[in-house]
């Protein structure tokens, strides 16, 4: 839910003391995550969520401490909501993209790392193209890791921004009928919210063609459809995921046009799901493919909100890291 304006100028203090953050330096997977790290995340996000509502927008719960925000794929929520989320703690930001860094020059990933960290950065956000990127830079440096999505990994700040939205409209999780729809074999946001939503007993199904679907993915705690109509009937919380153009897809459908027209969210087939549906999507949209204009900005449609709740998870998430070691 975007935050409402308020004018109050007072700094809250997130609510963390009673129960520390226990999930280790570093905020790699949702899978490593129990259920008592995400319920902290989540308490610490709706303390920060009231401060993007005021007038100053900034406490100063990071003051003197530095974040480093390293993207070296693309991205314009993650980066900025990381960017926003640092400053409005008052933590110094620095900003490294692939192409403005050593790394055209050869530099390796955990090189960039370590000389970051020699100039005392406490936190290093990564987004890389290879699943594991994060992984690799946290096992090299002593400051803490965030994985801001790796390949077609996780990205579990997506996830638990998902979740916040999702309780943020009132649904409990136990029981919720969600509908997931796309490319799950590549995935990082499908990944990330299939550990999180079946953490919490969430109903999951996935559906798409039978090249975007992984092998034994029931595993995971989901089921499996080929059919979206059926599916969508009497859904609570519609996902759709990006057709992600960047990676080589053309082998997973026969085109664009008809995967619109087998697996795109309309205004129509909606309908079928329960009449207080909401309809999530990570965003960059491909409007008129995965999902229509009309549900993009109709009613059911809590993307914008997803968007400004980043800000509060990803803060909570600096600020468990970097000062509730
Ligand atoms: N949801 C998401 O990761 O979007 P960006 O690629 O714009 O960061």
């Amino acid at each position: 839910m975007r935050p409402k304006k308020t004018s109050s100028s007072k700094t809250p203090a997130a609510d963390t003391s009673q129960e520390g953050w226990r999930a280790g330096k570093d905020l790699l997977t949702i899978k490593s995550l129990e259920i008592r790290d995400i319920e902290l995340i989540m308490g610490s996000a709706a303390t920060f969520h009231e401060v993007s509502g005021r007038a100053i927008k900034t406490v100063p719960a990071l003051r003197g401490r530095t974040i480093a925000n390293l993207f070296i794929e693309p991205s314009t929520r993650t980066r900025i909501s990381f960017e926003l989320a640092a400053k409005r703690l008052s933590a110094d930001v620095v900003n490294l993209s692939g192409a403005s860094s050593s790394i055209v020059k050869g530099e390796s990933l955990v090189d960039t790392a370590r000389a970051l960290e020699s100039m005392g950065v406490d936190l290093v956000v990564i987004r890389h193209s290879a699943a594991g990127a994060a992984h690799s830079l946290a096992r090299a440096i002593n400051a803490a890791v965030v994985n801001a999505g790796d390949g077609a990994h996780e990205h579990p700040t997506q996830a638990l921004l998902d979740l916040f939205t999702i309780r943020a409209h009132g649904k409990k999780l136990d029981g919720l009928r969600v509908v997931m729809i796309g490319d799950i074999s590549r995935s990082r946001v499908a990944r990330s919210n299939i550990h999180l939503l079946t953490k919490f007993n969430a109903n999951v199904c996935v559906v798409g063609p039978p090249t975007m679907i992984p092998p034994h993915i029931e595993q995971l705690g989901v089921s499996v459809s080929h059919h979206l109509e059926p599916a969508l009937k009497d859904a609570q919380v519609v996902m759709i995921l990006r057709v992600q153009h960047e990676r080589e897809q053309r082998s997973l459908y026969p085109s664009i046009q008809e995967y619109a027209r087998w697996y795109g969210v309309t205004k129509e087939r909606l309908a079928l799901a329960a009449s207080d549906v909401l309809v999530l999507h990570p965003g960059p949209m491909n409007r008129g493919v995965e999902i229509s204009t009309e549900v993009a900005d109709g009613l059911s449609s809590v993307i914008l909100d997803q968007v400004a709740n980043g800000i509060a998870i990803r803060m909570a998430v600096l600020y468990l890291l970097t000062v509730k070691q």
